[in-house]
């Protein structure tokens, strides 16, 4: 077993093993007392069907009580709605702050059960489970949790951190190749932004006979990078390489570009973008986009970059007409650049190196 430990406000283990998720139990009893605690588990339908029945036979076995809750698979689930639903759940249930919530999922789930976790009662304790590559190397370490509202991704949220997270890497089988896929764009970001040594690890092994090492290594940079910022008001800002641009290129194509494949080609533009500024130089954009394509991932955006343009001014990160945008000079370096967002502007809307 890898585990990498967060001192972050809360101190928590991130446990990452092949089959853990059948000894989710045993692990979880290590930091809640069984006959004390209920397990509140929540999971969406299509991850309740595949993973549901382990994870509350093996809290079962270490002497948990548990309850489920289970709702509609996709990003619209992450609302006020199904907010709701949780608190009644968990109301019905008579959690107190003495039980605890797990979040067996996606980074929907993970997102919208640590938001119920940091709400209810003025917040109780909860265990992520990720699921998906995704929310294994990136949402369920942080304490980063939200829902969407009508307005935008993500506006309501709140930072609470899990009291553990365990990680089976099994799971990551049963996922589409796209839904990997999208991992692998956060995945490939946290070398471009941190450690060359990784990214010289992704161009050249096989991921699949080393996903435990790899699911470690991303961790252990966002633990480094939280660490030192938790609240996001500094260094944390480097996770969003790629991000602006690729949120834009997201919405303008109306989500038919998934976060990862944005978030892909947000890095290549940012790259190129770069250039055009003598911040770094062809060799760095042609190592990024061989990697984005190792592991399948689009690199190439043919859509008007002056529409982006327009989408970047609405981005939640801008600070007044301020916008900051992250920049790798050299491979596992990044820095952040403050720029006018008329300034972006008007270099979108001119040409960038290719
Ligand atoms: N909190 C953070 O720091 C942070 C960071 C990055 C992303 N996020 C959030 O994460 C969300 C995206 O996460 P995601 O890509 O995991 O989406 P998701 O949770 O919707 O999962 C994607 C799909 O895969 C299915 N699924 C999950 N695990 C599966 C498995 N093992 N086998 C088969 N199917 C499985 C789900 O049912 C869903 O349909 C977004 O809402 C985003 O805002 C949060
Ligand atoms: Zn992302």
């Amino acid at each position: 077993m890898k585990t990498v430990t967060v001192h972050a406000s809360v101190q928590y283990d991130v446990l990452i093993e092949k089959g853990s998720l059948a000894r989710c139990g045993a692990l979880c009893a290590n930091v809640f007392e069984p006959s004390k605690a209920t397990a509140a588990v929540i999971a969406d339908d299509n991850v309740a069907a595949l993973y549901l029945e382990p994870v509350v036979q093996s809290l079962k076995q270490a002497g948990f009580s548990v309850c489920t809750f289970v709702f509609p698979h996709g990003e619209d689930s992450k609302s006020h709605e199904v907010l709701l639903h949780i608190y009644d759940f968990l109301i019905q249930n008579n959690i107190t702050r003495s039980d605890f919530l797990v979040a067996l999922g996606g980074g929907v789930t993970g997102d919208l059960v640590g938001f119920a976790a940091a709400t209810y009662l003025r917040g109780i304790r909860f265990v992520q489970i990720p699921t998906t590559f995704l929310a294994a190397i990136d949402s369920s370490v942080g304490g980063k949790t939200a829902v969407n509202i009508p307005a935008g991704k993500n506006l309501i949220g709140a930072f609470h951190q899990p009291s553990l997270v365990v990680c089976d890497p099994d799971t990551f089988s049963t996922l589409t190749p796209e839904i990997f896929a999208d991992g692998c764009a956060e995945m490939i970001k946290y070398a471009m932004i941190w450690s060359e040594e990784f990214l010289q690890l992704l161009e050249s092994c096989d991921i699949q006979e080393r996903l435990e090492e790899i699911v470690a290594y991303c961790v252990d940079i966002k633990r480094q990078v939280v660490e030192q910022d938790e609240h996001d008001t500094g260094i944390r800002m480097i996770l969003n390489y790629g991000h602006t641009l690729g949120h834009a290129i997201e919405k303008v194509t109306n989500h038919a570009v998934s976060h990862g494949q944005g978030v892909a080609m947000g890095m290549v533009l940012i790259t190129r973008l770069g250039m055009k500024l003598g911040r770094c130089d062809a060799a760095l954009l042609h190592r990024l986009c061989s990697v984005l394509e190792r592991y399948h991932l689009p690199f190439h955006y043919d859509g008007a970059l002056s529409e982006l343009a327009e989408s970047c001014l609405h981005d939640k990160k801008r600070s007044g007409s301020t916008i900051r945008l992250i920049l790798v000079s050299t491979a596992g370096k990044a820095d952040i650049l403050p720029m006018d967002t008329a300034e972006l502007e008007t270099i979108l809307k001119g040409e960038l190196p290719c």
